[in-house]
């Protein structure tokens, strides 16, 4: 069914101005010497098991001004017994040659509560630093840049929030996982691309405010038969495709496969052959192989993809997002170095924001 109404911070009275609330910024803390990071035949060698898993997407001419990044990181992650947890959408040497742990948002949330290590290094987005921060407490997170933001975290505030349950009393409040920790503590329950339905119908409630992402609230909508009330958030990247692009697409190539993020507005799912979250895309075309498709999502994940299946021909439609992409080799290991920039949540936001999480990491799929 279509969601069953729509709002914005202008359809509320709110008593101050709260939105665009900037993340923290950690100082330096316990600093190493940075170290050397000039490529030589020595990183040539050790580099070379890591070069073979993205010698398909990074040309050889790249290497040398990576190569003596992804030993450095990795040195250093064993001196700092951390671990680096990465988003699907980190570039392919991020990805590949660096990353301990990798998937969507909901699988890099599962692992957050997992890891044996001290320190969590973020490579994703400040959401997702927040999310292993309020999952493990006790752990150093750190983002190499707590710039990199979301547009459908910085779309609602707590306040927004409080202010629809007055609007809406009694209907319960779902947040998609892109969200400030101030807005999971105020909410129900949490969900991802990867659960929401799921979660949704987990409420056993005929009606359910969902926040902020308005084209996942209109995708869980026509998969579910409780009503949705939605905010007017979207995603940046996700928003910018159409259906009419995929259509062309589709005219040039009638076998060519279609597969979408439940982000995007509804013209483009109505073309795709399938919708799901990062990683459900992933396993779509590890399960399917199919001669070619169409990813629409954003850019590095066919490029990570297409590292693990060179068979595979990826059309790339592509939207980059910047704020995964404010994620960089330097900026990773300027982060291990000088322990930046650390992610904090008040206790009291981090114990009320914890139950929406939790709550759905241990909803029985
Ligand atoms: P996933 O949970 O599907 O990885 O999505 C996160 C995200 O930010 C997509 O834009
Ligand atoms: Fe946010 Fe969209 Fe970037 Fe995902 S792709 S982090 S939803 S802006």
């Amino acid at each position: 069914m279509p969601i069953a109404g729509i709002y914005g911070p202008e359809d509320l009275s709110h008593t101050a101005m709260t939105r665009a609330k900037q993340p923290s910024r950690g100082g330096p803390s316990r600093a190493l010497p940075m170290p050397p990071v000039a490529w030589t035949p020595e990183i040539e060698r050790e580099t070379a098991h890591l070069y073979e898993r993205v010698k398909t997407v990074i040309p050889p001419v790249e290497w040398p001004t990576m190569a003596p990044y992804v030993k450095a990181i990795n040195d250093l992650k064993q001196e700092r017994n951390a671990v680096i947890l990465a988003h699907n959408y980190q570039t392919p040497e991020i990805f590949n040659c660096v990353a301990d742990i990798v998937g969507d948002s909901l699988q890099l949330a599962r692992e957050a509560t997992k890891v044996d290590a001290d320190v969590i290094v973020q490579c994703g987005v400040h959401f997702m630093a927040e999310t292993s921060k309020i999952l493990s407490p006790e752990k150093t997170v750190l983002i190499p840049d707590s710039r990199a933001g979301c547009s459908l975290a910085s779309s609602v505030t707590g306040e927004d929030v409080r202010l629809l349950r007055e609007k809406f009393p009694g209907v319960p409040v779902v947040a998609y996982v892109n969200t400030s920790a101030d807005v999971k503590a105020e909410v129900d329950i949490c969900c991802t691309s990867s659960n929401a339905v799921q979660v949704v119908e987990s409420l056993n409630t005929d009606t359910v405010i969902f926040v902020p992402d308005q084209y996942l609230a209109k995708y869980v909508a026509s998969q579910t038969d409780v009503k949705v009330i939605a905010w007017k958030g979207a995603c940046e990247v996700h928003e910018r495709f159409t259906g009419d692009e995929l259509k062309m697409y589709r005219d040039a190539d009638p076998s060519v496969q279609i597969i979408a993020h439940p982000e995007c507005p509804p013209d483009v799912i109505a073309e795709a052959d399938f919708t799901g979250s990062t990683a459900h895309m992933i396993n779509w075309v590890r399960d399917n192989r199919p001669k070619r498709v169409v990813m629409v999502t954003e850019c590095s994940m066919a490029d990570n993809v297409q590292a693990e299946l060179p068979e595979v021909e990826f059309v790339r439609p592509c939207n980059l997002c910047p704020h995964m992409k404010r994620i960089t080799l330097p900026k990773i290991l300027d982060s291990l170095v000088n322990m930046r920039e650390e992610v904090l949540v008040d206790p009291l936001i981090a114990a009320k924001a914890r139950r929406s999480v939790e709550r759905m990491v241990h909803l029985k799929s």
